[in-house]
């Protein structure tokens, strides 16, 4: 790939391939010490029950290049840690915090030559993952395991960034209450694509998700939490077990409590109170923040701050998040 035909500022969310990710395997009760690969394929057995049964995980975090031209990862030892929940709920071993940390900088590194300019507004994005491979064929974890992790620069998760964008809520769920919908698992995004179709095509761009159970909360876009900002200036957030735990939102409430001086809630946000918020936003590594203009529910579009523009406050969370993560405005200590 030459780095010269890379416009850093075009990119989207697309798959590029790089020079090296990281790999390592399992066996035998215990992981290999792993190495930096060339390779961006992987030979497993048929029937690996990670094709068959769904025994798989997957992180996404980025690098991002600072003022002064060095690299910084955002909080990577709490993807480590998320994914060392998700193995436990889909009993796959853990991969140590210390060396998922290790091991990302090392890709970083090995990869350098792909990491966007400070101030091009791209990133560098990892996508660490561990599946279950090995010979089995009964429904029981897999006896060997495999985590790698590669990268590529990226732009925007939705198109345009920071313009806002109109979500429909979906009869459909993406996970059940009590499944695996707080584990980062690939089933989960299975399930979401067919629902993501469907409002394409109606015209959004993408969908939320309510509570499975009683379908009157809002839980979710599937790819990226959801926020609201109250008329009384209160940062809100759902929480529910099947809501995947997004870094993003937790920093979001940190920053949004101590950075901004607001009252930050997480509780249900039920779909028919929706004019509760006058600004609301989806959040996560990938979408960073992307500005909600409306959402679409029993074929009413309900708009919060405006269609085309990004209200004030989503406006201050997401210079203080970008601050930080760019290293222009001090983080916590
Ligand atoms: C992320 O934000 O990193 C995600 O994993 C969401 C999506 C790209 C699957």
């Amino acid at each position: 790939m030459q780095i010269e035909n890379i416009d850093w500022g075009k990119l989207g969310f697309n798959y590029m391939k790089t020079d090296f990710s990281y790999i390592s395997y399992y066996k035998d009760g215990q992981w290999d010490e792993g190495k930096l690969i060339e390779e961006n394929t992987l030979t497993i057995s048929q029937s690996a029950a990670a094709l068959h049964y769904g025994q798989q995980t997957f992180e996404g975090l980025k690098a991002y290049r600072t003022k002064n031209g060095d690299i910084q990862l955002f909080r990577p030892d709490e993807n480590a840690k998320r994914m060392i929940k998700s193995c436990n709920r889909i009993m796959m071993p853990e991969f140590p915090v210390e060396r998922f940390v290790d091991a990302c900088k090392k890709v970083v590194k090995a990869n350098e030559r792909f990491m966007p300019p400070y101030g091009s507004g791209a990133t560098m994005y990892l996508r660490p993952f561990l599946i279950g491979v090995g010979d089995n064929i009964g429904v029981k974890p897999a006896p060997e395991y495999i985590f790698c992790i590669f990268c590529m620069p990226v732009g925007p998760y939705f198109k345009g960034g920071m313009t806002p964008v109109n979500f429909i809520t979906s009869e459909y769920d993406r996970a059940a209450p009590y499944g695996t919908g707080a584990a980062k698992v690939g089933g989960n995004y299975a399930g979401s694509l067919y629902p993501h179709e469907l409002a394409v095509k109606s015209g959004f761009a993408d969908c939320i998700y309510l509570d499975p159970a009683t379908h009157t909360k809002i839980e979710e876009v599937g790819a990226a939490n959801f926020f609201g900002i109250t008329k009384d200036d209160k940062f809100v957030t759902p929480i529910s077990p099947s809501i995947l735990p997004s870094i993003t939102k937790y920093s979001l409430l940190h920053i949004a409590k101590e950075y901004l001086g607001m009252e930050v809630e997480e509780r249900d946000c039920l779909i028919d109170n929706i004019d509760e918020f006058k600004e609301a936003g989806a959040c996560g590594t990938a979408a960073v923040i992307t500005p909600i203009g409306g959402i679409s529910h029993n074929g009413k579009l309900h708009v919060f701050h405006s269609e085309t523009e990004v209200g004030p406050v989503t406006k201050k969370l997401y210079d203080t998040l970008y601050g930080i993560q760019f290293g222009d405005v001090d983080g916590p200590e």
